[in-house]
């Protein structure tokens, strides 16, 4: 959910959110210098870092906007866009490169209908590209949902992606 408008926590409408919003205020309300576990607790709750929250946070919390923003834009952790649910990091360093890395990238983008740094349209997945993923034996590596898949063929990245399909096929008939 988005909110466009300047915002209080009175005027979030989703009780999950919320409580969430709650108890990262109420997590950091006497140590506002903790800017970065802030932002970790909000990126964990929404996959990324919505404008209305941290405008709400910057607020409540009376730490400047602009110091928010300085510290989010300084570590490549966090994001402004929203984030797919599944996130597939792929690696291109030199070992991964040799041993056909971007094959395995162009194969997951055309699958997933995406490019590196883009999301899918239902949210489900998105795709990211790093130089090393600091795994070089296992080459060539991709991480999702934080588990480092190495020594990958075409076959076993098609493999990996076919069950988080099924996966969410299973959860989304399951509701
Ligand atoms: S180059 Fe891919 S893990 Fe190091």
């Amino acid at each position: 959910m988005g909110y466009k408008t300047l915002i209080t926590i009175a005027d979030i409408t989703n009780t999950e959110e919320k409580m969430a919003i709650e108890q990262i205020l109420k997590n950091y309300h006497n140590e506002n210098g903790n800017i970065i576990s802030i932002l970790q607790d909000i990126q964990d709750h929404y996959n990324f870092l919505p404008s209305y929250v941290l405008n709400l946070i910057s607020r409540e919390l009376k730490i400047p906007l602009s110091k928010i923003y300085s510290v989010a834009t300084f570590y490549t952790q966090f994001s402004f866009n929203e984030k797919g649910k599944h996130i597939i990091t792929v690696c291109d360093g030199t070992a991964c490169h040799v041993k056909g890395g971007p094959l395995l990238r162009d194969y997951i983008s055309t699958q997933l209908g995406i490019h590196p740094g883009e999301t899918t349209e239902d949210k489900l997945f998105s795709l990211e590209e790093v130089s090393c993923l600091g795994c070089c034996a296992i080459a060539p590596v991709m991480i999702i949902d934080d588990k480092i898949h190495g020594s990958l063929t075409v076959r076993k990245v098609n493999k990996i992606l076919n069950t988080v399909k099924k996966s969410e096929a299973a959860e989304e008939g399951s509701q």
